[in-house]
């Protein structure tokens, strides 16, 4: 049985199974982060886009939006998602990355926000990754512009995701997801296994998808490395600090002027 990499025939499903339902939630959080802090935003870049569904709900609420994605099929189904909207998809991988504006091959293009949500940064490998991912953000903003995302923390991939096995059945779709924790790197692997239905045929398909948890305090360290400053470290979807039994925490920095 072949094992494929993260985010290949996944993203046949990935709506379907309901996963672009954090999208919603992360942008409405977003919107209300915007107004709290008085954030001006005209122009934005979702990392790690995916299937597209923030990037179609920012650019509803006015946003001029940018996507990238390392995953050519995720982003098949964003394109799809987005017909007829004036919205650049990029495909590019973390964490080093620069795009370039048109007519300079020098310069960077720069947002006045970056997204990335839904765990896409517990996809850095190391703390050296997720320091270069930081440092290529913070090149693509303009001084003073903002960056919030969204990850799971060390305690969540390891009690949440754990040694467990996840099982659910749906008309159209089934998964099987089998986690294991390392203790030494802190990270989760998970064989995830689906089943796609398409008339009277299922079919089966393998991923291996492995998330890495980085300390608070790591974090912090990260960002302001790459000349950030911390404005807000809530433990997600609301306004109060994160701590050590905080399952997913959402990170609100601000590039230095
Ligand atoms: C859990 S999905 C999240 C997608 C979307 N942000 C959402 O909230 O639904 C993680 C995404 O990160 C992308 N990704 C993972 N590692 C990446 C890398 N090194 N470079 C670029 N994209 C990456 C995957 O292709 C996938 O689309």
């Amino acid at each position: 049985m072949k094992v494929k990499n993260a985010y290949s025939d996944f993203a046949t499903v990935y709506d379907l199974m309901g996963a672009d339902r954090h999208s919603v939630q992360m942008v409405a959080y977003t919107m209300d982060i915007i107004r709290r802090f008085r954030i001006h935003v005209t122009s934005a870049l979702d990392l790690c886009c995916g299937t597209g569904t923030a990037l179609e709900l920012f650019f509803n609420h006015g946003l001029q939006m940018s996507g990238l994605d390392g995953s050519a099929a995720m982003l098949a189904i964003a394109a799809r998602k987005l017909r007829g909207k004036k919205i650049t998809l990029y495909h590019k991988q973390l964490p080093k990355f620069k795009l370039l504006l048109t007519g300079n091959s020098r310069k960077s293009r720069q947002f006045d926000l970056i997204t990335c949500f839904y765990d896409s940064l517990n996809y850095m490998k190391s703390p050296r990754e997720l320091g270069t991912a930081f440092q290529s953000v913070q090149q693509h903003l303009h001084p003073g512009g903002w960056f919030i995302f969204d990850m799971n923390t060390p305690t969540a991939l390891k009690t949440i995701w754990g040694n467990q096995v996840y099982a659910e059945a749906h008309e159209n779709v089934a998964w099987i997801w089998k986690n294991k924790y390392s203790n030494k790197n802190k990270s989760a692997t998970l064989q995830v296994t689906f089943f796609r239905r398409a008339g009277k045929t299922w079919s089966r398909f393998d991923e291996l998808h492995v998330e890495y948890g980085y300390s608070n305090s790591q974090i912090r360290t990260l960002l302001n490395k790459a000349g950030f400053t911390v404005k807000g470290f809530y433990r997600c979807f609301t306004f109060q600090n994160a701590d050590r039994h905080t399952n997913r925490i959402c990170v609100i920095a601000q590039k230095r002027k």
